[in-house]
């Protein structure tokens, strides 16, 4: 074999067992320390005492990677105040009040945004040597439902840690690299990105590595008090430890398979033009959610802009979370799409090689 002047592929077998082993190794190195994982949740105690001179009712609530298991080194911090009494201040007086507070009192670079359409107060702590790449960190108020959806994600993650996290981790890391995840300048949040990951999962791959958790039957007859948020159905089957009893996935295919497949996807298959991902429902049309895009149908350059990539959030159904995506935006993306898949196709004789082709 080493007589050809042809390179010969390896064979796809080994391929694809290497590159499973290089991803994992990847994506360890990319984990928080403990270290980092201490130092945020003293930042977070810190920040709730102060919070609490001001209101000595609320409580401050960690979401987004810190809490869902989706977290890489050095990623930022999203917080949530909740408080729990009647008589509360509006979330744009707190903002105020609290970036006054903590400028006063505090190291932190403070930035309250109070009028934003959530309102929140940004933080950032520079450097030092405890702290080699600082912090950064937001504060918003009594958003319940980024809580659960949090909560949804993370339970999504512990069905399956091994081949859920690694995949989604590599995909942020990826999509950071290759700047397609700036939903400021017209492409996706890392939080679109795990829908996209998690709709793969469940309603792409067949069998499913994943099941849908919010169809599941419930275990006892739910009322809609205490389902319901901001008119909102948030119920999931969250009970994990039973569902490992009760639920199997027949899918065991390997990490790199699946992420072959899922820039395949992505790059060819899903239906950018008509199609919604909706992890809740599997695929569903954009005119059924009337978020069509169409020249005809929408005289404003804004609202046809908002719809070129449609991904439903799992509770807040009225809400497109690829609506920042941008003409341009999509493009860009899916191109991205087709060369990962494109490299990954290639199988070059060494799996670290494609990764790092990928990511620079
Ligand atoms: N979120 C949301 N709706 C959006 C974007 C974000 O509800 N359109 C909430 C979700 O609860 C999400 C959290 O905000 O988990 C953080 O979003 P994002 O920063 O995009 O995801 P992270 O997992 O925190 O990624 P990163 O590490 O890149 O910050
Ligand atoms: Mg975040």
């Amino acid at each position: 074999s080493e007589g050809t002047t042809h390179r010969r592929l390896p064979s796809r077998h080994r391929f694809v067992a290497d590159l499973s082993q290089c991803l994992f190794d990847f994506v360890i190195q990319l984990l928080p320390t403990q270290d980092e994982m201490q130092v945020k949740e003293d930042v977070r105690k810190l920040l709730e005492r102060l919070i609490r001179t001001i209101e000595p009712d609320s409580r401050l609530l960690s979401f987004g990677s810190t809490a869902n298991g989706f977290s890489l080194r050095n990623s930022d911090m999203d917080l949530c105040c909740l408080i729990d009494s009647d008589e509360r201040l509006s979330a744009t007086d707190l903002v105020v009040m609290l970036g006054d507070l903590l400028e006063r009192e505090t190291k932190f670079h403070v930035k309250p945004l109070p009028h934003a359409r959530i309102p929140i107060v940004k933080l950032s702590l520079d450097p030092s040597p405890g702290l080699p790449l600082g912090i950064a960190c937001d504060i918003g108020f009594e958003n319940r439902l980024a809580l659960e959806n949090t909560r949804l994600l993370m339970c999504y993650a512990m069905i399956d840690p091994t081949r859920v996290r690694t995949m989604v981790l590599f995909l942020k890391v990826w999509s950071k690299r290759r700047k397609i995840n700036s939903p400021y300048k017209g492409t996706l949040s890392s939080y679109g990105y795990v829908l996209l990951v998690i709709y793969f999962l469940v309603h792409v791959k067949n069998p499913p590595v994943l099941p849908n958790l919010q169809q599941m039957p419930p275990l006892r007859p739910i009322t809609k008090e205490d389902t319901h948020l901001a008119g909102y159905n948030t119920w999931f089957f969250d009970d994990i430890e039973l569902l490992r009893t009760r639920w199997h996935s027949e899918n065991n295919e390997s990490v790199a398979e699946l992420l072959i497949d899922f820039f395949r996807y992505y790059a060819r298959d899903f239906s950018y033009n008509t199609g919604v991902a909706s992890i809740r429902a599997g695929l569903l049309k954009k005119s059924s959610k009337g978020w069509q895009n169409d020249l005809s149908a929408s005289r404003y350059h804004d609202s046809r802009e908002r719809n070129r990539l449609c991904i439903e959030d799992p509770f807040e159904l009225d809400f497109n979370v690829g609506r920042c995506v941008t003409k341009d935006g999509i493009y860009t993306i899916r191109g991205e799409f087709m060369r990962a898949s494109r490299i990954l196709s290639n199988r070059p004789e060494r799996a670290v090689v494609a990764l790092t082709e990928l990511c620079t």
